[in-house]
């Protein structure tokens, strides 16, 4: 990589054009790759880069040594260790990077990538905000960045020949979708959270970054963050996340038209957790309803078992469980449904002589079931990543796609915590009718933070 090219992406000037880039990195070269965060997802990511010959792991950058040391014993070479992020951004042997720390660090270090010249793989949901992920878009395009988000269904072989078939109609009109995240946390949850390892004081102010401050405790940090609003939207970004960008696909629409959401923590599970353990939202997109439903403190099916995600057609329904899914056909009438002219259903002579019931229901389609690679594939979508940053084409989750997705579900956490019916207009991405809502859409970043 031509150092002076790097430099100049840096400054953000002289940006080198799309096509200049790719033959700076042809199909047989490495690309170098850095990571950011290495905690749960950071190391799934990092396996699943170290699959493919081509990317080679040149720089690791977390707050933990642990992390740090594991990564570096896995990269089989000598990656550079950072601890701050904007150091390893700096690092020209990176050609790409992979951001993989919490949810209210994505927007900053994003765009700070961008800026200096890399291309992105930043993990879902894309911002805390919509403001945020609107921003990401303008400077991922400004700046002619190669960005995938991790929601990695969408590299999935059996998730797209679920969306090819939905979408060239196999289902009919898809009038509604539902998804679910279940999982029992009561009654003690997260716990206290106190103990484990302390953070110094210069690691903690590194994770709360552009948060507000807020003393430690022990469930805000590794993991259990997704649990607090300050780092995530919770488990409607967190798992909805991959849910509404797949309902998103398969439909082939872009954004709801309006969103309501109601819930609490009604089992009142023992720790200081802010989100809802309860909680149902409902998006109207265009012809079709789609719910979000969250029980945390009971973990009975909310369709069949192990179902992520439901669609109802007017010729069936299709279940879909991680890469797994499954086609029920629907039996429809060539008559009338209901009180037909005086004959059949709910006239009671015709239904002592057995003549209410419609025998003339049958089936469109067929019964379909398809069985995807086991426990989902993010290779696949490293892959992806990697093939367009050598041909500078779009990912298959690219940011506006992510953008897309998250500000659907970022959305439904305004309505719920304002306890309003919102109208959505996603060409202005404001709330038409209840401006306290629109102050939801971003919020102020403890200094010296900005967005960039
Ligand atoms: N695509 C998926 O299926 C999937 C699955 C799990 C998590 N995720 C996403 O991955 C992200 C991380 O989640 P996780 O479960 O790995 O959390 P985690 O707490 O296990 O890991 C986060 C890591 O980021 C590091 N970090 C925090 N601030 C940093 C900073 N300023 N500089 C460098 N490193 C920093 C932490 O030290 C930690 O190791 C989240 O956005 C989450 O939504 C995606």
């Amino acid at each position: 990589m031509d150092p002076l090219t790097r430099r100049d992406f840096a400054r953000g000037a002289g940006l080198a054009t799309a096509l200049s880039y790719s033959r700076i990195l042809g199909a047989n070269d490495r690309v170098g790759m850095g990571f950011i965060g290495l905690g749960n997802r950071g190391d799934q990511v990092h396996d699943a880069f170290l699959e493919h010959g081509d990317a080679q792991t040149v720089a690791i950058c977390d707050l933990r040594d642990d992390y740090l040391d594991l990564a570096a014993k896995k990269s089989r070479g000598n990656p550079t260790r950072y601890k701050e992020y904007k150091k390893l951004l700096e690092d020209k042997t990176v050609d790409a990077v992979v951001i993989a720390a919490p949810d209210h660090w994505h927007a900053l270090m994003f765009i700070d990538a961008c800026h200096a010249g890399k291309d992105v793989y930043v993990e879902k949901p894309l911002s805390l905000t919509v403001v945020e992920g609107r921003k990401m878009v303008e400077t991922a395009e400004r700046t002619k960045r190669v960005t995938q988000v991790g929601t990695n269904r969408r590299s999935w072989k059996s998730y797209m020949e679920a969306a090819e078939f939905v979408r060239s109609g196999g289902l009919g009109h898809v009038t509604a979708a539902r998804c679910f995240h279940i999982h029992n946390e009561w009654p003690n949850g997260l716990g206290p959270g106190t103990g484990g390892r302390v953070p110094s004081d210069w690691e903690w102010d590194h994770w709360l970054g552009p948060a507000p401050y807020v003393p430690y405790n022990a469930n805000r940090e590794f993991y259990n963050f997704r649990w607090f609003y300050n780092y995530s939207g919770g488990q409607l970004t967190n798992f909805g996340v991959h849910y509404m960008d797949a309902i998103r696909w398969l439909i082939g629409q872009d954004s709801p038209r309006a969103v309501a959401a109601i819930g609490g923590q009604f089992a009142h599970i023992k720790d200081n957790r802010e989100i809802p353990d309860t909680m149902q939202v409902l998006w109207e997109f265009d012809g079709t309803l789609v719910a979000f439903e969250q029980y945390n403190a009971n973990s009975a099916p909310g369709s069949g078992p192990s179902c992520e995600i439901e669609l109802r057609g007017t010729k069936g329904t299709m279940y879909l469980r991680s890469a797994n899914w499954d086609v029920v056909p629907e039996k429809v009438s060539d008559g009338y449904v209901g009180y037909n002219h005086g004959h059949g259903y709910g006239n009671p002579v015709d239904r002592s002589h057995g003549r209410d019931v419609d025998a003339s229901r049958h089936a469109l389609i067929e019964a379909k079931s398809v069985k995807g690679a086991k426990g989902g594939d993010t290779m696949a979508h490293a892959r992806n990543f990697l093939d367009c940053i050598k041909t500078r084409a779009k990912c298959h989750a690219d940011v506006l796609i992510g953008h897309l997705s998250t500000s659907a579900t970022l959305i439904g956490n305004i309505a719920h915590r304002q306890r309003v019916f919102l109208e959505w207009d996603a060409r202005a991405e404001r709330f038409p009718n209840n401006s306290a809502a629109n102050r939801w859409l971003s919020y102020q970043y403890r200094a010296p933070y900005k967005l960039g």
